[in-house]
């Protein structure tokens, strides 16, 4: 058996981990790995592949990013090809994928990513190709599993920030509103939020009142508590549906131009009259080292993948559905993106103890 493995879509910690993890099981099986950089776009053109030995995979699980190399752009599905005139046309590169495959004497692969990784996944393994995939993303927003690896750190690193904030809000009597990355999913706002007691979460699935937001910050003033710390969803936005467009008019919520802090502090400005900054948090969340958490459940994952080669679970994906790692089909996952549940005990906790979360 010689197993491929890659890394797609946006990077998260502990991707190194779940990679070790493949390598170390499959050797222990007898089976070779090889490593394809950037995604399965590294499947197209000369498509070099390098292998992946005990050796090479020594020392890595506590490092971020992935030794693989990742992208997110370049969907061999619909792979960008450059016309003469500069503009671009899409073209279905799979056959020259799966020939690929082929070629490099690839009998299986492992393919780490979210849901444009497992989407391609599957529409490979469609084709004939034998996948399994592992879930990743800082964002917690693929279904099927409980979590996904990578959040955790990120909040961390979240937390670590609302917790440095606090002190100079308060020094200053300011708000600070920190802008954290999602997608379109609430939960690193919300966990990062809870957890650093901050005083106004939003959420993209939950639309905000910005007179709700202020009121918050105002009730806090009359309290004699003059700052307040806001952590805002990269995807929040407001009950109207549409945000505040650069000339006066309005966008459509759909062209989320990124930004949310900046607007919502010159929102808060104009109502409250209080001194406000912004923060965004940007892809620090997605560095540094990953927390013992994520490095267990990446360590499980990659082990789980090489199972499931075993089993033969040709496009499934590994889970976490606590207390065990399951494989599930990857059609199943891909069809509804996971969004935070506002009947969530987590939700809850955050209106009993008195946040905002802008409605
Ligand atoms: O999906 C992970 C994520 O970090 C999102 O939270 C964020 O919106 C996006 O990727 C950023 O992508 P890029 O790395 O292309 O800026």
């Amino acid at each position: 058996m010689r197993i491929g493995l890659l890394t797609g879509g946006g990077d998260a910690p502990g991707l190194n981990a779940v990679i070790r993890a493949a390598v170390l099981s499959a050797a222990s099986r007898g089976w070779d790995v090889v490593g394809i950089k950037h995604g399965f776009a590294g499947l197209l053109g000369d498509c070099v592949v390098a292998p992946l030995t005990r050796s090479t995979v020594s020392a890595i699980a506590h490092l971020g990013g992935t030794i693989l190399r990742t992208t997110n752009r370049g969907n061999p599905l619909c792979f960008p090809i450059r016309n003469d005139d500069g503009t671009f046309t899409e073209k279905d590169c799979s056959p020259e994928l799966i020939d690929n495959v082929a070629r490099q004497g690839i009998d299986a692969i492992v393919a780490i990513g979210g849901d444009g990784t497992l989407t391609i996944a599957l529409e490979l393994v469609r084709q004939g190709l034998r996948i399994v995939g592992v879930p990743t993303t800082i964002d917690n927003d693929v279904s099927g599993t409980i979590t996904t690896f990578g959040f955790d750190t990120a909040v961390n690193t979240a937390i670590e920030a609302i917790d440095k904030l606090h002190t100079t809000a308060e020094s200053h009597d300011r708000v600070i509103v920190m802008e954290v990355m999602g997608r379109d999913a609430g939960f690193i706002a919300l966990h990062a939020g809870v957890a650093a007691t901050a005083d106004v979460i939003l959420i993209p699935e939950l639309p905000y009142d910005i007179d709700k937001v202020c009121e918050k910050i105002n009730s806090r003033d009359r309290a004699g508590q003059n700052f307040s710390i806001v952590v805002a969803a990269e995807g929040a936005f407001p009950k109207s549906g549409t945000i505040p467009g650069p000339d006066g008019g309005t966008i459509s919520r759909k062209i989320r131009p990124g930004g949310v802090a900046e607007r919502l502090i010159e929102e808060i400005h104009a109502r409250t009259g209080k001194e406000c900054r912004s923060l965004v948090l940007g892809h620090l969340q997605r560095g540094g080292m990953p927390t013992g958490y994520d490095r267990l459940l990446a360590t499980r994952f990659g082990a789980a993948a090489i199972t499931a080669i075993e089993n033969e679970a040709w496009g499934e994906m590994v889970a976490l559905q606590s207390p065990h790692i399951v494989t599930i089909p990857i059609s199943e996952v891909i069809k509804e993106q996971k969004r935070v549940d506002l009947s969530h005990d987590v939700v809850q906790a955050a209106r009993t103890t008195g946040v905002s979360l802008g409605d």
